[in-house]
């Protein structure tokens, strides 16, 4: 499977390259839930709909709109993936094995991954960005699972600092020139679609997490794999189960996404500013 994943992100790169000539992006953007307003602010941008890139998913959640856009995000280029395909869709672990390899073909060094995630500390509650710093992988699945092409990367990728302490240092800078409360924890990838149990919070809890989601962990181990720099920011919509009494279901989650995901665009923006110049 690997090969042909590889020789699909060539061809999705190529195509994706020719209709944005003299671009090569340095930063790859993965916008969750309640995010894609940011890729409006995209200056110069060209859309490519996932439709037309081979081995590139089609967009299943609501609020994901299923298209890459190529441009400039304060002044430095980039490539958003406006869109992804969870595990939980059933495509596999994988499913974003072709779009994130693409990000790395196209010429981008780093990627940074959003996603809206629901806290595990009290004190964090909806509305608070959190800076992931590692993750706990419970969704019983990696995407790297199956024959390795060495020309992608290695067979055995350490995750040791997968989330770039530079990269998160800097997000930490942007959040407090913009006055913004960030917090920082691990991120736990749950398979969902159902959400945990109360149980299964108190022990994601116990292992060390302070978040818990159902993406951004596969992304993060593609990522790392074939040599993107990754940084990553969840969105805080809601308390786990059972760590309060407010209901927590998807349209919350996208309300609260969308909510917060302004001072997340924000943040982002400061944060492509402040990157250090080639
Ligand atoms: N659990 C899992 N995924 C989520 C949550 C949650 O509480 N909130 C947003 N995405």
């Amino acid at each position: 499977m690997s090969p042909s994943s590889r020789l699909q992100a060539a061809e999705a790169a190529e195509i994706a390259a020719a209709r944005a000539p003299g671009l090569t992006p340095r930063v790859a953007l993965v916008l969750g839930s309640g995010l894609g307003p940011l890729a409006e602010r995209i200056a110069d941008a060209v859309a490519v709909p996932y439709g037309d890139l081979p081995g590139f998913p089609e967009a299943g959640v609501e609020g994901h709109a299923g298209r890459l856009v190529l441009g400039r995000l304060a002044g430095v280029a980039v490539a958003c993936l406006q869109g992804r395909a969870h595990a939980y869709e059933g495509k596999g672990f994988d499913v974003m094995a072709t779009p994130v390899r693409t990000m790395k073909m196209l010429g981008c060094e780093a990627i940074y991954l959003t996603c809206a995630a629901g806290s595990l500390r009290r004190e964090v509650d909806a509305g608070r960005l959190m800076t992931i710093t590692d993750h706990i992988n419970m969704q019983g699945g990696n995407p790297l699972a199956g024959p390795n092409d060495p020309e992608l990367g290695p067979r055995f990728p350490p995750l040791v600092d997968a989330y770039d302490p530079a990269l998160r240092r800097l997000q930490g800078a942007a959040a407090e020139a913009l006055g913004i409360d960030l917090a920082d924890g691990v991120y736990c990838a749950w398979l969902g679609p159902s959400f945990e149990t109360p149980a299964e919070v108190r022990m994601i809890q116990g292992f060390g997490a302070d978040a818990v989601g159902m993406s951004t962990v596969p992304e993060c181990i593609l990522a790392r794999h074939c040599g993107l720099t990754v940084t990553a920011t969840a969105v805080i919509t809601n308390l786990g189960v059972g760590l309060s009494d407010a209901p927590v279901d998807h349209a919350q989650t996208l309300r609260a996404a969308t909510a917060a995901g302004k001072d997340l665009a924000a943040l982002i923006e400061r944060f492509l500013e402040m990157l250090p110049s080639e």
